[in-house]
């Protein structure tokens, strides 16, 4: 896809941090980051909230540089903010206010005093995140998804040319993941938009750069397609009868399963690299199965939550 180059990037050099704890979340990560939607991936504790309060300005990094269009998030930290949209990982919206009133209250304290036209971007945010049929709705009675879009809308009232959006998949069912996929994209066309998440499928075909962090440290970086192309070969399929699963399974990094009659069907990772008999290698893994084969190919011994699928 083409897209409008508005000259905004966020660079981040060298960058650490520890907590007060002495916990190592992030340790030298360097990122260029330019115009569409990017994707931050990485399992639960690799770092991914953490740099995004740090870009953010809401944490000082311990050591290293971050700079969003071009001002420093330690020294620029207001003009930071006016750049920059965020949703944080854990939104939320007063309960008792409906739609369009959560979002007044902010564009008025966003410094839109007038209020014809606060009215009408209040409007146009409502209707590009698709709320409108519920504009009058209280929040406590949205859906999940419908929390999510407005935790969209609110990172949009003062129009930023960056939105920091944190796991904002998480606990959505999977038609509201769709929908959420293809706001991603659109609002991509003409922003900075670093979207973290370890559901490897919410990505969608809209994102086209990305990051794989875990342990504070950069594992990847590259288009999905990229990641795709390193993991043809070592993604299979194999069917077997049901007894013989736990035996043939038991050093497959399993991505998905589907029940037959007396057998089952499985894509899968192989921890020691080698296949077992009867298993073909997929010509076209997807982006999650490149995902398990990358971790798996670092070592790593994956969790539940990091084969979520759609
Ligand atoms: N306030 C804190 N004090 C101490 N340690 C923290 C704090 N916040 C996060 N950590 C630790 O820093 C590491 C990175 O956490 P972070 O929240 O950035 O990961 P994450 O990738 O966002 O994980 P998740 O997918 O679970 O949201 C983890 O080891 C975490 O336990
Ligand atoms: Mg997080």
């Amino acid at each position: 896809m083409e897209q409008a180059e508005n000259g905004m990037r966020i660079t981040i050099e060298g960058v650490r941090h520890i907590y007060k704890d002495d916990t190592v979340a992030l340790d030298g990560i360097d990122l260029n980051i330019g115009t569409g939607l990017f994707g931050l991936l990485g399992p639960n504790g690799a770092g991914k909230s953490t740099l995004m309060r740090i870009i953010t300005t809401l944490l000082p990094p311990t050591e290293g540089k971050v700079s969003v269009g071009g001002y420093d998030v330690v020294h620029n930290r207001r003009e930071v903010r006016g750049l920059i949209g965020y949703l944080p990982q854990e939104f939320s919206a007063w309960r008792l206010h409906r739609v369009a009133e959560v979002l007044d209250t902010l564009a008025a304290l966003s410094g839109l005093e007038e209020k014809s036209v606060r009215h009408k971007r209040v409007d146009e945010i409502i209707e590009s995140v698709g709320l409108k049929d519920v504009a009058d709705r209280k929040v406590k009675k949205l859906s999940g998804g419908m929390v999510r879009r407005l935790g969209v809308a609110q990172a949009l009232v003062h129009e930023p040319k960056i939105m920091i959006v944190d796991e904002p998949t998480v606990g959505l069912d999977p038609e509201e993941r769709i929908n959420f996929r293809q706001l991603m994209t659109r609002l991509g066309q003409d922003r900075v938009i670093l979207l973290s998440t370890h559901i490897v499928a919410d990505l969608g075909s809209g994102c086209s750069d990305m990051a794989l962090i875990d342990h504070g440290k950069v594992k990847f970086r590259g288009s999905p397609s990229e990641l795709i192309k390193r993991a043809i070969g070592s993604v299979f399929e194999i069917t077997i009868p049901r007894q013989d699963e736990a035996r043939v399974t038991s050093d497959l990094e399993i991505v998905s399963r589907e029940d037959r009659k007396n057998e089952v069907s499985i894509r899968a990772v192989s921890r020691d690299r080698n296949l077992p008999p009867g298993a073909r290698p997929l010509e076209n893994p997807n982006l999650e199965e490149a995902y398990v084969a990358f971790m798996v190919a670092q070592g790593k011994k994956l969790g539940a939550s990091e084969k979520e699928v759609a």
